[in-house]
């Protein structure tokens, strides 16, 4: 567990991280990608930051992953890379840098960790978990075998390295209802996430989709009578769910799509209004680009992404901790699953 204490100890030794108005201003273009977002005072607080950590990431070699649910000042000021779970997986195997920094939770930096065994892998907040990983362990998987014998386990990439690895192949929500689909077999089981399982099973209804029931703290608590009140007192808004909410909510809005897929969409569309039914960094982070886009509406903030800061980044750059270890005979097995998904995604997408 960190130690805040030590921790700005030590960053007040090796850094000048006292908010400045001329630092800020020198770092004005990546300013202008929060803007509407990140008030002036509050960029004068995180430029120190901002130009450590970049610097630092220089002379160190290291690339930073960032998942698009971090906040504004991570994802347009340090992150060399965004995305959903899908796109981080496959930017992950193109590495060319010794560090890989994942900005995101837990299962997102093993899933580097399996892709790249030689390089070092650190997380900046060891405890950013997620509780869909947490709903599900290899035992589980074994009882879903042992319920439905024969059919293939798809797991959700929200997983531990240990569930992977004892899963058949991996899935994303980008992918998983072309992944269910193109398995042979009539019945598949699908972990941890039950709405996500739900809403392919529906995409996918020649299939017999069982699943297991896990949920994701963000997205279940949006309900139907949530998103027909609103679209009630606001018929003008979009909205826009991602597939980890329950279906009658996916039914309720516009469109359903990965963290990523929503950015397409609403990128495309550039609706006047928009609600995304998601984590609240989401609307943060592609604001400014859409200077036509009102974002309204409620979002859920999600404790573990949150969990990821500017000064932890720094710290784990500083110290190389907390570095994420997977034991190899397990990394090796989830690897097979996670090069599967990957593997089939790129041929059902050509
Ligand atoms: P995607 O970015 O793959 O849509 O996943 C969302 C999520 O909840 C990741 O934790
Ligand atoms: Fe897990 Fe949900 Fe948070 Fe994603 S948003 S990390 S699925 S708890």
């Amino acid at each position: 567990m960190l130690d805040f204490t030590v921790m700005r100890a030590t960053l007040a030794d090796y850094y000048d991280l006292t908010p400045s108005v001329e630092l800020a201003e020198a770092l004005s273009d990546i300013h202008a990608k929060m803007e509407r977002v990140i008030p002036f005072p509050d960029f004068v607080r995180y430029a120190p930051y901002i130009a450590a950590i970049n610097k630092l990431k220089a002379e160190k070699n290291a690339v930073i992953l960032a998942h698009n649910y971090m906040t504004p000042e991570i994802y347009h000021g340090v992150a060399d890379v965004v995305g959903d779970s899908l796109q981080l997986a496959i930017e992950a195997t193109k590495v060319k840098e010794d560090i890989i920094v994942q900005c995101g939770v837990h299962f997102m930096a093993e899933t580097s960790k399996i892709l790249n065994p030689a390089k070092t892998v650190l997380i900046p907040d060891v405890e950013a978990g997620c509780s869909l990983s947490e709903s599900i362990t290899a035992a589980g998987i074994d009882q879903m075998r042992a319920k439905y014998p024969g059919a293939p386990v798809v797991t959700y990439v929200n997983t531990t390295a240990e569930v992977k690895a004892a899963s058949d192949i991996c899935c994303t929500s980008s992918n998983a209802a072309q992944i269910v689909r193109a398995l042979p077999e009539h019945t598949v089981i699908m972990t941890p996430d039950q709405y996500l399982a739900q809403n392919v099973a529906r995409e996918v209804p020649e299939k017999n989709v069982v699943w297991w029931e896990g949920s994701c703290i963000v997205h279940e608590q949006y309900t139907k009578d949530d998103i027909n009140d609103f679209r009630a007192m606001n018929p003008d808004t979009t909205i826009i769910a991602h597939p980890e909410c329950p279906p009658d909510v996916v039914d309720a809005c516009d469109f359903s799509g990965s963290t990523s897929g929503i950015i397409d969409y609403v990128t495309q569309k550039k609706p006047t209004k928009a609600m995304l039914v998601t984590e609240c960094s989401m609307a943060s982070n592609i604001s400014d680009a859409l200077p036509e886009v009102e974002f309204t509406g409620p979002c859920n903030m999600c404790p573990y992404m949150k969990k990821i800061t500017l000064e932890k980044i720094l710290y784990a750059l500083h110290t190389m901790g907390e570095a994420v270890e997977v034991d190899p005979v397990v990394a090796q097995k989830a690897k097979i699953a996670v090069e599967r998904m990957i593997d089939l995604s790129r041929t059902l997408t050509k």
